[in-house]
């Protein structure tokens, strides 16, 4: 459902409603929150790069923004909950600000949150740049509420690279060496962005994909809690919370996210929601494929480059 009344956001929920848009600004939702409601809160703010709805390109107001709401987002956090902040970097006059660097100041000064992971999502398209090299990442700040929050290992194992491997000395020589559930997936994710052909392509310009959302959501929110994403865009945090079977309340003061947000719900319920699937392989060309083939007048180019460098 979606309100623009943050109390009804809070009484839905409380009545069992398992998908709530508060459509508004996400300090009014905050306010309504009480203390330790929330097991998770998963989001991505406005990097104020110039979107549409990015009130300013200025990185100072990114830094006040989250010094009001950091408080916020440890109190309305439950002790041993988790947060999970997912940012990338801020451009202006080609010098680059890693926001994560912003987020890590202000909630030292701000709360008392314990960062357990720097996250790094690697991805493997985006835009070509000319004066520095080409942006492949973003990183999520994992924090929890005291040293000892929530973590499911077990419900995020990977498969091993050689899950045949054995131990060859000691009391266990001849055993199988690994984890029968997988290996930690480690702090580097490849996760495929949300390009204009990902399957879940939206109206929204920056989404994160399920699958990203899904990781941190299983691993880091107890089956039946509650997520909040106080910055939801269309939804990806609630739909990962939905169908891993925690609770989600979220904010955006778009209503057309919102009821983007709402439609792949609705989908979701239906069965018809599009998503590409947490353990899908990632797509790599055959060595035959005409498209893993290099033009012959590609080789002439770099010649001519090589050629040039040697006149330096
Ligand atoms: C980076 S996007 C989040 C995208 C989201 N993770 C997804 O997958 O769709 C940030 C969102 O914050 C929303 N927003 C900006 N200021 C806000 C505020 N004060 N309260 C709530 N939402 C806000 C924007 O409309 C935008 O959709």
């Amino acid at each position: 459902m979606i309100t623009t009344e943050p109390n009804d956001a809070v009484r839905a929920f409380q009545d069992g409603v398992e998908f709530v848009m508060f459509q508004g600004d996400c300090m009014q939702l905050l306010r309504c929150l009480p203390d330790g409601l929330v097991h998770l809160v998963m989001t991505s703010p406005p990097y104020f790069m110039g979107k549409n709805y990015d009130r300013s390109y200025r990185v100072e107001d990114f830094y006040d923004d989250h010094q009001a709401i950091a408080p916020d987002i440890a109190r309305v956090t439950r002790l041993r909950g988790n947060v999970c902040w997912q940012v990338g970097y801020h451009v202006q006059d080609k010098t680059i600000l890693p926001l994560d660097f912003a987020v890590y100041e202000t909630f030292r000064a701000q709360t008392s949150l314990s960062l357990r992971n720097r996250i790094i999502w690697h991805f493997g398209h985006g835009t070509h740049a000319k004066t520095r090299f080409s942006g492949r990442h973003e990183t999520i700040l994992w924090y929890g509420k005291g040293t000892d929050s929530y973590f499911a290992l077990d419900s995020v194992r990977v498969p091993q690279k050689y899950p045949g491997k054995k131990h060859y000395k000691g009391p266990n020589k001849g055993e199988f060496s690994g984890n029968p559930l997988g290996k930690n997936p480690s702090d580097v994710w490849e996760i495929p962005n949300v390009n204009s052909n990902h399957v879940e392509k939206t109206a929204h310009p920056c989404q994160f994909p399920i699958a990203l959302a899904q990781r941190v959501v299983k691993a880091l929110c107890p089956f039946g809690g509650l997520v909040l994403d106080p910055f939801a865009g269309s939804g990806t945090t609630g739909l990962a919370a939905v169908m891993e079977g925690r609770a989600f309340i979220g904010a955006d003061t778009s209503k057309e996210f919102c009821e983007v947000a709402e439609e792949r719900y609705l989908s979701l319920k239906s069965g018809t929601l599009a998503f590409r699937p947490a353990d899908k392989a990632i797509w790599q060309p055959g060595a035959n494929s005409s498209i893993a083939k290099r033009p012959e007048h590609f080789f002439e180019h770099l010649m001519e480059v090589r050629d040039g460098e040697k006149t330096l």
